[in-house]
């Protein structure tokens, strides 16, 4: 039988296409991919109540071994509901004892949140010097499970709006798998009770969305992109849930606060320099310079985004135009030397190495002195693989959503070498279209050369993660086995699957 006769004219353009998508995927990704996975859930599972911690925590990153390594063995609100997250597609997919164990580390994670959410301001350390506000903004805790009493950049609002979401996804898939509402409603979620742990993050970013607080990069004390995107997130996706309990009323409240929200964030783009910016007011000075453009925009778009919707989706003009402007910002050679460096030992082509913003500072040592001209940030892992998980993102919603070329995303097609003498400007192209191929087949191709970059600084199959790796010789830097770095390849692991399977 011919199965050509069976399918039709615009199912065999989809099989070309989707040929062409597994033809953009590289064998040396696979391979390393194939062992850094396992190894980074190792990991990630052994972050999870280390030794002398108490049940639930999940440390950001092991003890430092020398003075060059900040000191991050302790417990973050938005660390542990990124990296939770990323669990939560292995609890999806795991059943019997193995699921059990997933639920019970999720049910911990719950129940210390909420204990969490409650503490302070300071009661229990009245004998002690502390500086902590309470509440769900808190940022940081100790492994008892106390909060972390000492200065600090407090608050920061987008730790419970991550929180709630991740614990959101859990409480429907474990309804999903178990039937088990009532669990669900006792301790996740009870309308009556504005303590219940999702109840009292969502009350508590609903009503303090627009207050400052610390950035995703606990620095800047103003309005944020990241922190704004994904409290939208929850919100919305914490209407649903509330109706799903029967409570309306906060169901309506959460939607009003979306649309406000939605508002302040059209704010952030810059229309004469066309990139996102995470700040709107910069507060830049000699010592401590900034820019508004900061990968955080980039990864707010992946910690936020629903492949349902188009509020700053991975393919919008806005988003991809940002990513172009910030690689660049990387590129020039005053900025990180590494990045002369085009190929790995194999001459295989390298993506950008991508660090938080272009004046950073921050290499992992605090800056005790005044002198700051010798401090210099670095790329780090999770930042640079925010690019290849955006890229990859992207190519799935091009599978399936035409393609516009705009002034603003021209450049950015360029720059992933999509075939320039096809593409004119204001002309629209359907997805399996030469053109939309091209277009998924470059952006798989510059995610691919991204991950390989990590491979590169990585430096073993599979090998441990600092926080940042050398901008002039790629050596590792900062925090050791930062819990993060190990999740965001967990979740480009995650994507790349999607599309192999697409
Ligand atoms: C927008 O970007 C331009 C170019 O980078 C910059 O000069 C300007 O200050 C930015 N606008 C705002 C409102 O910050
Ligand atoms: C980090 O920066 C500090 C301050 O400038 C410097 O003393 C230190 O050597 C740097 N550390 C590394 C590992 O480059
Ligand atoms: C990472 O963790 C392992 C234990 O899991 C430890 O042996 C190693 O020294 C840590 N540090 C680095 C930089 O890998």
């Amino acid at each position: 039988m011919n199965i050509i006769k069976f399918i039709s004219f615009s199912q065999l353009l989809v099989f070309i296409a989707s040929c062409n998508v597994h033809a953009s995927l590289s064998k040396d990704i696979d391979d390393w991919l194939k062992v850094q996975v396992p190894f980074s859930t190792i990991k990630i599972k052994n972050s999870i109540h280390p030794p002398n911690s108490v049940n639930g925590i999940l440390i950001a990153a092991t003890a430092k071994t020398d003075n060059s390594e900040p000191d991050y063995l302790s417990h973050w609100t938005r660390d542990s509901a990124l990296v939770m997250d990323t669990l939560l597609s292995l609890y999806e997919k795991s059943w019997g004892s193995e699921q059990q164990a997933y639920e019970n580390l999720f049910w911990d994670y719950a129940i210390l949140s909420g204990k969490q959410q409650k503490m302070g301001p300071c009661q229990p350390y009245i004998k002690y010097e502390c500086e902590a506000k309470g509440g769900p903004g808190e940022p940081r805790y100790f492994l008892d499970g106390t909060i972390w009493r000492f200065g600090w950049g407090r608050l920061q609002n987008d730790g419970p709006g991550l929180r709630a979401s991740t614990l959101m996804r859990f409480a429907n898939l474990y309804i999903q798998k178990t039937g088990d509402v009532e669990k669900v409603k006792n301790i996740l979620y009870t309308p009556s009770n504005f303590q219940s742990v999702i109840k009292a993050d969502l009350e508590y970013i609903a009503h303090n969305w627009y207050n400052k607080c610390f950035d995703i990069w606990e620095e800047i004390d103003a309005h944020h992109f990241y922190t704004r995107m994904v409290i939208r997130r929850a919100l919305l996706d914490g209407a649903s849930f509330a109706k799903k309990f029967n409570d309306a009323g906060a169901a309506g409240y959460y939607t009003l606060q979306v649309k406000n929200l939605e508002k302040s964030l059209e704010a952030h783009w810059n229309e004469t320099g066309g990139y996102i910016m995470e700040q709107i007011e910069l507060n830049s000075t000699p010592e401590r310079p900034r820019t508004q453009r900061n990968i955080a925009t980039i990864l707010a778009i992946l910690h936020s985004y629903n492949h349902q919707e188009d509020f700053y989706s991975p393919i919008s003009d806005k988003v991809l135009s940002t990513v172009l402007q910030l690689q660049l910002d990387f590129l020039n050679e005053k900025t990180y030397e590494i990045n002369q460096i085009k190929f790995d030992s194999n001459n295989l082509p390298l993506g950008v190495s991508v660090g938080r913003y272009l004046t950073d500072l921050y290499n992992g040592t605090i800056y005790d002195s005044p002198d700051h001209s010798k401090d210099e940030g670095n790329p780090w892992f999770l930042t640079t693989l925010a690019v290849s998980e955006l890229y990859y993102k992207a190519a799935l919603l091009f599978q399936s959503k035409p393609v516009t070329i705009t002034k603003l995303n021209l450049p950015f097609f360029e720059f992933i070498g999509a075939d320039m003498s096809k593409l004119e400007l204001d002309k629209t192209y359907q997805p399996n279209s030469e053109q939309s191929n091209n277009i998924v087949s470059r952006l798989l191709v510059s995610a691919e050369n991204t991950v390989r970059t990590v491979k590169k600084y990585v430096g073993g199959s599979p090998g441990t993660m600092k926080e940042q790796f050398s901008r002039h010789n790629g050596k590792q830097l900062s925090a050791p086995n930062l819990t993060w770095s190990y999740a965001s390849v967990l979740s480009v692991d995650y994507y790349r699957n999607v599309i192999k399977n697409s």
